[in-house]
C-alpha cells in the first residue's frame, strides 16, 4: 500500500537534538510555519498557547541568565547546551484550575507543536521539544515573564542539519490495541 505524503511525513519526522549548522533559523520562518500550526484543534477556542522566540544573536544571553538558575557546578554545562541550538522558542501555555481545562489546553497545544514539527521537517528545520527541568522552575518562568496561570510547555530547540538520526522504531500497534468485547 502506498503511503500518503502526510504519513510519509508524520513517519520520517524526526526529533533533531545535536548535529545543528550554522545556517540561521530566523524569526519570519518560525512566525510562518507558526501560522499554519495555530490551526490545531482547540476546545473553547481557548487557544491557549502564546510563544517567545530566541534567535542565534539573542541565545548567549538567554542561555545564560537560565543557565544561572541552576546549582553553580552544572552552569555552564546548562549554558553551552541551551548554545546548540541556532534558536529556542519558549512554548508558554494557559493553565486552569479545572483539570478538565488543563487537560484540554495541553492537547491542544501538543497537537500545535506537532503540527509544527511537520511542518519545519518538510523545510528541512529540525526540531525537539525539550522538557529539561528549567521549564519548571519559577525562577525561569519570573525571568521570561510567565505568568501565574500560565505554564512552560517546552523550549522547542531548533536549527538546520546535515544527518538524519535513525528511527528508533515504535513498538507494534498490535501490541498495544484491543477490541472491547463487553
Ligand atoms: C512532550 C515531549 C517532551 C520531550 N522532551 C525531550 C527532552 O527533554 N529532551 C530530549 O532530548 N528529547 C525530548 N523529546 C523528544 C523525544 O525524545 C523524541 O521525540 C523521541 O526520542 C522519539 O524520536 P523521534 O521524535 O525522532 O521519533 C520530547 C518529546 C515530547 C513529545
Amino acid at each position: 500500500m502506498s503511503r500518503t505524503e502526510l504519513a510519509k511525513l508524520i513517519r520520517e519526522r524526526r526529533a533533531i537534538k545535536k548535529g545543528y549548522n550554522d545556517k540561521k533559523v530566523t524569526k519570519e520562518t518560525v512566525m510562518q510555519l507558526l501560522e499554519e500550526s495555530i490551526w490545531a484543534p482547540t476546545h473553547g477556542m481557548r487557544q491557549p498557547w502564546r510563544f517567545l522566540f530566541v534567535d542565534k544573536d539573542h541565545l548567549p544571553g538567554f542561555a545564560k541568565k537560565i543557565a544561572a538558575t541552576y546549582p553553580e557546578e552544572r552552569q555552564e554545562n546548562r549554558e553551552n547546551y541551551l548554545n546548540e541550538p541556532n534558536a529556542i522558542l519558549v512554548v508558554i501555555m494557559k493553565t486552569s484550575d479545572i483539570p478538565k481545562q488543563w487537560d484540554e489546553n495541553f492537547g491542544a497545544v501538543s497537537a500545535m507543536i506537532q503540527n509544527f514539527w511537520l511542518l519545519a521537517w518538510e523545510e528541512k528545520l529540525g526540531i525537539v521539544w525539550k522538557t529539561n527541568p528549567h521549564i519548571y522552575d519559577e525562577k525561569v518562568k519570573k525571568i521570561l515573564n510567565v505568568k501565574d496561570n500560565e505554564k512552560i510547555a517546552g523550549f522547542i530547540h531548533m536549527g538546520y542539519f546535515d544527518e538524519v538520526p535513525d528511527e528508533k522504531g515504535r513498538i507494534p500497534l498490535a501490541d498495544k490495541f484491543e477490541v472491547f468485547e463487553g
